[in-house]
Protein backbone atom coordinates (compact mmCIF):
# COMPACT_ATOMS: atom_id res chain seq x y z
CA UNK A 1 0.00 0.00 0.00
CA UNK A 2 1.73 2.91 -1.17
CA UNK A 3 0.49 6.91 -1.39
CA UNK A 4 1.33 9.42 -3.78
CA UNK A 5 3.05 11.66 -2.80
CA UNK A 6 3.02 15.14 -4.67
CA UNK A 7 5.00 18.05 -2.23
CA UNK A 8 4.09 20.76 -5.19
CA UNK A 9 0.23 20.14 -4.91
CA UNK A 10 0.24 19.94 -1.49
CA UNK A 11 2.09 23.62 -1.39
CA UNK A 12 -0.81 24.82 -3.81
CA UNK A 13 -3.02 24.17 -1.35
CA UNK A 14 -5.53 22.93 -3.71
CA UNK A 15 -5.37 24.59 -6.21
CA UNK A 16 -4.24 24.33 -9.55
CA UNK A 17 -1.63 26.57 -9.59
CA UNK A 18 0.79 28.73 -7.14
CA UNK A 19 -1.05 31.35 -9.25
CA UNK A 20 -4.35 31.18 -8.61
CA UNK A 21 -3.54 30.22 -4.81
CA UNK A 22 -1.63 33.48 -4.57
CA UNK A 23 -4.76 35.78 -6.05
CA UNK A 24 -7.30 34.15 -3.21
CA UNK A 25 -4.16 35.10 -0.74
CA UNK A 26 -4.60 38.99 -1.74
CA UNK A 27 -7.12 39.67 1.36
CA UNK A 28 -4.92 38.17 3.71
CA UNK A 29 -1.63 39.60 2.59
CA UNK A 30 -3.31 43.10 2.54
CA UNK A 31 -4.90 42.03 6.26
CA UNK A 32 -1.28 40.45 7.21
CA UNK A 33 0.44 43.42 5.79
CA UNK A 34 -1.73 46.22 8.15
CA UNK A 35 -1.02 43.86 11.51
CA UNK A 36 0.71 45.17 14.15
CA UNK A 37 1.53 48.34 12.92
CA UNK A 38 0.32 50.43 15.22
CA UNK A 39 1.31 50.92 19.27
CA UNK A 40 -1.31 51.67 22.15
CA UNK A 41 -1.79 55.06 21.16
CA UNK A 42 -2.87 54.17 17.51
CA UNK A 43 0.36 55.52 15.55
CA UNK A 44 1.57 53.94 12.99
CA UNK A 45 5.31 52.12 13.60
CA UNK A 46 7.57 50.65 11.06
CA UNK A 47 9.69 47.70 10.72
CA UNK A 48 13.26 48.60 10.72
CA UNK A 49 14.19 52.07 11.12
CA UNK A 50 17.36 53.08 11.14
CA UNK A 51 16.94 56.87 10.16
CA UNK A 52 16.08 59.19 12.90
CA UNK A 53 13.03 61.40 13.43
CA UNK A 54 14.59 64.66 12.85
CA UNK A 55 16.10 63.28 9.44
CA UNK A 56 12.19 61.89 8.34
CA UNK A 57 10.57 65.19 9.13
CA UNK A 58 12.96 66.78 6.67
CA UNK A 59 12.31 65.04 3.85
CA UNK A 60 10.96 67.05 0.88
CA UNK A 61 11.42 64.48 -1.74
CA UNK A 62 10.33 60.82 -2.84
CA UNK A 63 12.13 58.36 -5.27
CA UNK A 64 10.37 55.46 -5.79
CA UNK A 65 12.87 52.79 -7.66
CA UNK A 66 11.38 49.26 -8.88
CA UNK A 67 11.32 47.30 -11.55
CA UNK A 68 8.02 45.49 -13.20
CA UNK A 69 4.79 45.12 -11.10
CA UNK A 70 6.46 46.56 -7.73
CA UNK A 71 6.86 49.99 -10.19
CA UNK A 72 2.91 50.00 -10.77
CA UNK A 73 2.75 49.85 -6.95
CA UNK A 74 4.89 52.74 -6.79
CA UNK A 75 2.86 54.60 -9.41
CA UNK A 76 -0.33 54.16 -7.52
CA UNK A 77 0.93 55.02 -3.81
CA UNK A 78 1.94 58.12 -5.54
CA UNK A 79 -1.34 59.57 -5.93
CA UNK A 80 -1.69 58.50 -2.17
CA UNK A 81 1.50 60.21 -0.37
CA UNK A 82 1.36 63.17 -2.77
CA UNK A 83 -2.16 63.79 -1.33
CA UNK A 84 -2.04 63.08 2.34
CA UNK A 85 2.03 64.55 2.48
CA UNK A 86 2.14 67.36 0.27
CA UNK A 87 6.00 66.54 -1.22
CA UNK A 88 6.62 65.35 -4.76
CA UNK A 89 6.97 61.70 -5.18
CA UNK A 90 8.84 60.78 -8.44
CA UNK A 91 8.47 56.90 -9.71
CA UNK A 92 11.91 55.74 -11.59
CA UNK A 93 12.61 51.96 -12.87
CA UNK A 94 15.05 51.24 -11.32
CA UNK A 95 17.53 50.21 -14.55
CA UNK A 96 17.12 53.86 -15.77
CA UNK A 97 17.83 55.77 -12.66
CA UNK A 98 21.44 55.51 -11.74
CA UNK A 99 22.46 56.36 -15.06
CA UNK A 100 20.83 59.78 -15.45
CA UNK A 101 22.67 61.67 -12.99
CA UNK A 102 19.49 61.50 -10.82
CA UNK A 103 18.97 64.71 -8.27
CA UNK A 104 19.42 63.59 -4.30
CA UNK A 105 20.71 64.85 -1.50
CA UNK A 106 19.74 63.86 1.94
CA UNK A 107 15.97 65.40 2.05
CA UNK A 108 15.57 62.77 -0.71
CA UNK A 109 13.81 59.69 0.70
CA UNK A 110 14.49 56.64 -2.02
CA UNK A 111 11.90 53.93 -1.58
CA UNK A 112 12.91 50.77 -2.91
CA UNK A 113 9.88 48.63 -3.53
CA UNK A 114 10.58 44.83 -4.14
CA UNK A 115 8.73 41.58 -3.62
CA UNK A 116 11.87 39.29 -3.82
CA UNK A 117 14.62 42.01 -2.47
CA UNK A 118 17.54 40.65 -4.79
CA UNK A 119 15.98 42.57 -7.76
CA UNK A 120 19.82 43.60 -9.03
CA UNK A 121 18.55 46.59 -11.02
CA UNK A 122 16.60 47.93 -7.75
CA UNK A 123 19.56 46.85 -5.41
CA UNK A 124 22.01 49.12 -8.00
CA UNK A 125 19.46 51.67 -7.63
CA UNK A 126 19.84 52.11 -3.62
CA UNK A 127 23.56 51.63 -3.45
CA UNK A 128 23.70 54.58 -5.97
CA UNK A 129 21.40 56.71 -4.06
CA UNK A 130 23.06 56.15 -0.85
CA UNK A 131 25.98 57.05 -1.94
CA UNK A 132 25.02 60.63 -2.84
CA UNK A 133 23.55 60.82 0.35
CA UNK A 134 19.93 60.15 0.54
CA UNK A 135 17.95 57.44 2.97
CA UNK A 136 16.55 54.47 1.81
CA UNK A 137 13.51 52.52 2.84
CA UNK A 138 13.08 49.28 1.59
CA UNK A 139 9.42 47.73 0.84
CA UNK A 140 10.38 44.19 0.63
CA UNK A 141 8.38 41.01 0.91
CA UNK A 142 11.48 38.34 1.51
CA UNK A 143 13.35 38.67 5.05
CA UNK A 144 16.51 39.49 5.33
CA UNK A 145 16.73 39.90 1.31
CA UNK A 146 19.66 41.95 0.50
CA UNK A 147 17.73 44.73 -0.58
CA UNK A 148 16.10 45.63 3.03
CA UNK A 149 19.58 44.54 4.89
CA UNK A 150 21.28 47.25 2.35
CA UNK A 151 18.28 50.19 3.41
CA UNK A 152 18.16 52.64 5.81
CA UNK A 153 14.92 51.49 7.05
CA UNK A 154 12.05 48.54 6.08
CA UNK A 155 8.72 47.95 5.89
CA UNK A 156 7.73 44.59 5.06
CA UNK A 157 5.17 42.90 3.14
CA UNK A 158 3.29 40.17 4.44
CA UNK A 159 1.90 38.44 1.74
CA UNK A 160 3.97 35.35 2.47
CA UNK A 161 6.00 33.51 -0.52
CA UNK A 162 5.09 34.58 -3.35
CA UNK A 163 5.90 31.29 -6.08
CA UNK A 164 4.64 31.88 -9.29
CA UNK A 165 6.29 34.36 -11.64
CA UNK A 166 4.03 36.88 -12.26
CA UNK A 167 3.67 38.82 -9.23
CA UNK A 168 -0.23 38.93 -7.48
CA UNK A 169 -0.53 39.11 -3.70
CA UNK A 170 3.03 41.22 -3.64
CA UNK A 171 1.41 43.60 -5.55
CA UNK A 172 -1.43 44.50 -3.24
CA UNK A 173 0.70 44.47 -0.62
CA UNK A 174 3.12 46.54 -1.92
CA UNK A 175 0.04 49.16 -2.09
CA UNK A 176 -0.69 48.53 1.44
CA UNK A 177 2.97 48.79 2.82
CA UNK A 178 3.43 52.21 1.06
CA UNK A 179 0.15 53.49 2.06
CA UNK A 180 1.32 52.98 5.33
CA UNK A 181 4.73 54.59 4.93
CA UNK A 182 2.71 58.03 3.40
CA UNK A 183 0.37 57.40 6.38
CA UNK A 184 3.31 57.38 8.57
CA UNK A 185 4.98 60.42 6.72
CA UNK A 186 1.85 62.70 7.09
CA UNK A 187 2.08 61.59 11.28
CA UNK A 188 5.39 62.68 11.40
CA UNK A 189 5.32 65.70 9.39
CA UNK A 190 2.01 66.89 10.50
CA UNK A 191 0.40 67.31 7.57
CA UNK A 192 -2.61 65.28 8.39
CA UNK A 193 -4.96 65.15 11.59
CA UNK A 194 -4.79 61.84 13.96
CA UNK A 195 -8.32 61.29 12.74
CA UNK A 196 -7.83 62.01 9.38
CA UNK A 197 -5.00 59.43 9.62
CA UNK A 198 -6.91 56.79 11.25
CA UNK A 199 -10.02 57.15 9.17
CA UNK A 200 -7.49 56.33 6.01
CA UNK A 201 -6.31 53.37 8.44
CA UNK A 202 -9.85 52.00 8.26
CA UNK A 203 -10.60 52.21 5.36
CA UNK A 204 -7.59 50.10 4.36
CA UNK A 205 -8.62 47.79 6.80
CA UNK A 206 -12.07 47.60 5.36
CA UNK A 207 -10.29 46.31 2.05
CA UNK A 208 -9.33 42.99 2.72
CA UNK A 209 -12.93 41.78 2.86
CA UNK A 210 -13.81 43.81 -0.44
CA UNK A 211 -11.05 42.20 -2.35
CA UNK A 212 -12.71 38.71 -1.09
CA UNK A 213 -16.37 39.89 -2.28
CA UNK A 214 -14.38 40.12 -5.82
CA UNK A 215 -13.37 36.96 -5.78
CA UNK A 216 -16.75 35.46 -4.52
CA UNK A 217 -19.17 37.19 -7.18
CA UNK A 218 -16.76 37.99 -9.99
CA UNK A 219 -14.65 35.07 -10.77
CA UNK A 220 -17.35 33.66 -13.18
CA UNK A 221 -17.84 36.15 -15.28
CA UNK A 222 -14.15 36.50 -15.69
CA UNK A 223 -14.13 33.07 -16.27
CA UNK A 224 -16.53 33.19 -19.00
CA UNK A 225 -15.05 36.53 -20.67
CA UNK A 226 -11.82 34.62 -20.99
CA UNK A 227 -13.44 32.27 -22.40
CA UNK A 228 -15.24 34.65 -25.12
CA UNK A 229 -11.63 36.52 -25.73
CA UNK A 230 -9.28 33.90 -26.23
CA UNK A 231 -8.52 34.72 -29.40
CA UNK A 232 -8.10 38.08 -29.36
CA UNK A 233 -4.72 39.09 -30.84
CA UNK A 234 -4.51 42.17 -28.19
CA UNK A 235 -5.75 44.22 -25.81
CA UNK A 236 -5.98 48.03 -24.75
CA UNK A 237 -5.91 48.77 -20.79
CA UNK A 238 -6.76 52.78 -20.04
CA UNK A 239 -7.58 53.83 -17.28
CA UNK A 240 -7.14 57.74 -15.04
CA UNK A 241 -5.89 58.70 -11.96
CA UNK A 242 -4.84 55.72 -9.60
CA UNK A 243 -6.54 53.81 -12.13
CA UNK A 244 -3.25 54.30 -14.34
CA UNK A 245 -0.95 52.50 -13.43
CA UNK A 246 -3.91 49.43 -12.24
CA UNK A 247 -4.72 49.54 -16.62
CA UNK A 248 -0.60 49.22 -16.88
CA UNK A 249 -0.23 46.62 -14.24
CA UNK A 250 -3.57 44.69 -15.81
CA UNK A 251 -1.68 44.80 -19.01
CA UNK A 252 1.73 43.51 -17.95
CA UNK A 253 0.08 40.50 -16.25
CA UNK A 254 -1.63 39.34 -19.67
CA UNK A 255 1.16 39.62 -21.69
CA UNK A 256 3.82 37.84 -19.16
CA UNK A 257 1.49 34.92 -18.97
CA UNK A 258 -1.07 34.78 -21.80
CA UNK A 259 1.64 36.08 -23.96
CA UNK A 260 -1.22 38.52 -25.85
CA UNK A 261 -0.05 41.79 -27.28
CA UNK A 262 -0.90 44.47 -24.62
CA UNK A 263 -0.69 48.46 -23.90
CA UNK A 264 -1.83 50.58 -21.25
CA UNK A 265 -2.21 53.93 -21.79
CA UNK A 266 -3.65 56.75 -19.41
CA UNK A 267 -6.86 57.25 -20.82
CA UNK A 268 -6.61 60.98 -21.24
CA UNK A 269 -4.06 59.94 -23.76
CA UNK A 270 -6.89 57.63 -26.45
CA UNK A 271 -7.51 60.85 -28.52
CA UNK A 272 -3.57 61.74 -28.39
CA UNK A 273 -2.49 58.37 -30.34
CA UNK A 274 -4.21 54.96 -29.27
CA UNK A 275 -7.32 55.63 -30.63
CA UNK A 276 -5.90 54.66 -33.71
CA UNK A 277 -5.56 51.29 -32.90
CA UNK A 278 -9.10 51.18 -32.16
CA UNK A 279 -10.97 48.63 -34.90
CA UNK A 280 -14.42 46.76 -34.88
CA UNK A 281 -13.64 44.41 -32.16
CA UNK A 282 -10.97 45.45 -30.35
CA UNK A 283 -10.78 44.46 -26.63
CA UNK A 284 -10.38 47.75 -24.85
CA UNK A 285 -10.44 47.51 -20.72
CA UNK A 286 -11.68 50.58 -18.91
CA UNK A 287 -10.77 51.33 -15.09
CA UNK A 288 -13.41 53.37 -14.24
CA UNK A 289 -13.29 55.31 -11.27
CA UNK A 290 -16.29 55.52 -8.79
CA UNK A 291 -18.97 57.96 -9.64
CA UNK A 292 -19.22 60.38 -6.30
CA UNK A 293 -16.31 62.87 -5.33
CA UNK A 294 -13.88 62.69 -8.29
CA UNK A 295 -17.21 62.52 -10.63
CA UNK A 296 -15.37 64.48 -13.40
CA UNK A 297 -12.74 61.75 -13.72
CA UNK A 298 -16.04 59.33 -14.01
CA UNK A 299 -17.57 61.69 -16.89
CA UNK A 300 -14.31 61.82 -18.38
CA UNK A 301 -13.67 58.14 -18.93
CA UNK A 302 -17.24 57.51 -19.70
CA UNK A 303 -16.55 59.56 -22.90
CA UNK A 304 -13.76 57.36 -23.46
CA UNK A 305 -15.95 54.58 -23.61
CA UNK A 306 -18.72 56.42 -25.53
CA UNK A 307 -15.61 57.44 -28.07
CA UNK A 308 -14.19 53.50 -28.76
CA UNK A 309 -17.88 52.01 -28.68
CA UNK A 310 -18.34 54.32 -31.37
CA UNK A 311 -15.67 52.17 -33.23
CA UNK A 312 -17.19 48.96 -32.81
CA UNK A 313 -14.17 48.15 -29.84
CA UNK A 314 -15.43 45.32 -27.27
CA UNK A 315 -15.74 47.02 -24.01
CA UNK A 316 -14.89 45.22 -20.40
CA UNK A 317 -14.90 48.16 -17.36
CA UNK A 318 -13.49 47.19 -14.22
CA UNK A 319 -16.02 49.65 -12.37
CA UNK A 320 -18.26 50.43 -9.28
CA UNK A 321 -21.09 48.20 -8.28
CA UNK A 322 -24.62 49.98 -10.30
CA UNK A 323 -22.84 51.97 -12.44
CA UNK A 324 -25.19 52.95 -14.75
CA UNK A 325 -23.56 54.23 -17.64
CA UNK A 326 -21.31 51.41 -17.63
CA UNK A 327 -23.96 49.15 -17.67
CA UNK A 328 -24.93 50.91 -20.75
CA UNK A 329 -21.67 50.69 -22.74
CA UNK A 330 -19.69 47.86 -21.27
CA UNK A 331 -20.20 44.37 -23.10
CA UNK A 332 -18.23 42.65 -19.91
CA UNK A 333 -18.28 44.41 -16.28
CA UNK A 334 -15.91 43.45 -13.21
CA UNK A 335 -17.52 44.86 -10.38
CA UNK A 336 -15.75 46.04 -7.51
CA UNK A 337 -17.98 47.17 -4.42
CA UNK A 338 -17.72 51.06 -3.32
CA UNK A 339 -14.40 52.28 -1.78
CA UNK A 340 -12.63 55.84 -1.84
CA UNK A 341 -10.93 56.01 -5.13
CA UNK A 342 -7.58 55.88 -2.92
CA UNK A 343 -8.46 52.37 -2.32
CA UNK A 344 -9.88 51.08 -5.69
CA UNK A 345 -6.90 49.58 -7.07
CA UNK A 346 -6.48 47.30 -4.33
CA UNK A 347 -9.96 45.93 -5.96
CA UNK A 348 -9.68 46.95 -9.18
CA UNK A 349 -6.22 44.65 -9.92
CA UNK A 350 -7.93 41.22 -9.03
CA UNK A 351 -10.08 40.62 -11.70
CA UNK A 352 -7.47 41.52 -13.75
CA UNK A 353 -5.17 38.91 -12.23
CA UNK A 354 -7.72 36.08 -12.16
CA UNK A 355 -8.49 37.50 -16.44
CA UNK A 356 -4.45 37.10 -17.32
CA UNK A 357 -4.55 33.85 -15.57
CA UNK A 358 -7.90 32.13 -17.00
CA UNK A 359 -6.70 33.19 -20.63
CA UNK A 360 -3.34 31.58 -20.14
CA UNK A 361 -4.98 28.59 -19.21
CA UNK A 362 -7.40 28.45 -21.68
CA UNK A 363 -4.07 28.15 -24.16
CA UNK A 364 -2.86 25.93 -22.37
CA UNK A 365 0.04 27.89 -20.57
CA UNK A 366 1.97 27.01 -17.34
CA UNK A 367 0.52 30.36 -15.15
CA UNK A 368 3.11 29.61 -12.90
CA UNK A 369 6.53 29.34 -14.86
CA UNK A 370 5.79 31.72 -18.12
CA UNK A 371 8.18 31.64 -20.73
CA UNK A 372 11.37 34.09 -20.94
CA UNK A 373 10.94 35.26 -17.30
CA UNK A 374 12.48 34.47 -13.81
CA UNK A 375 10.80 35.29 -10.75
CA UNK A 376 13.72 37.67 -8.90
CA UNK A 377 16.32 38.88 -11.93
CA UNK A 378 19.38 38.72 -10.27
CA UNK A 379 21.35 40.26 -13.31
CA UNK A 380 21.51 43.86 -14.21
C1 LIG B 1 10.71 40.13 -12.49
C2 LIG B 1 9.38 39.41 -12.27
C3 LIG B 1 8.26 40.42 -12.12
C4 LIG B 1 8.56 41.40 -11.01
C5 LIG B 1 9.91 42.10 -11.24
C6 LIG B 1 10.37 42.86 -10.01
O1 LIG B 1 10.76 40.69 -13.74
O2 LIG B 1 9.11 38.54 -13.35
O3 LIG B 1 7.04 39.74 -11.79
O4 LIG B 1 7.55 42.37 -10.93
O5 LIG B 1 10.94 41.13 -11.50
O6 LIG B 1 10.66 41.92 -8.99
P1 LIG B 1 10.84 42.28 -7.49
O7 LIG B 1 11.19 41.00 -6.81
O8 LIG B 1 11.96 43.29 -7.40
O9 LIG B 1 9.55 42.85 -7.01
Amino acid sequence: FTIDWDASAAEKGGWDSFMDKEIHEDPAAVQRTLLGRFDDSGAIELDEVRIDEHDFKAIDKIIVVACGTASYAGQVAKYAIEHWVRIPVEIELAHEFRYRDPILNARTLVVAISQSGETMDTLMALRHAREQGSKVLAICNTQGATIPRESDAVLYTHAGPEVAVASTKAFVAQITAAYLLGLYLAQVKGTMFRDEIRQQVDSLKDMPRKIQWVLDTQTAAVEQAAERMANAQSFLFLGRHVGYPVALEGALKLKEIAYTFTEGFAAGELKHGPIALVDAGEPVVFIVPPERGRSVLHTKVISGIEEVKARGATIIAVAEEGDKDVQRYADVVFWRPACPTLMSPLVDVVPLQLFAMNMAKIKGYDVDKPRNLAKSVTVE
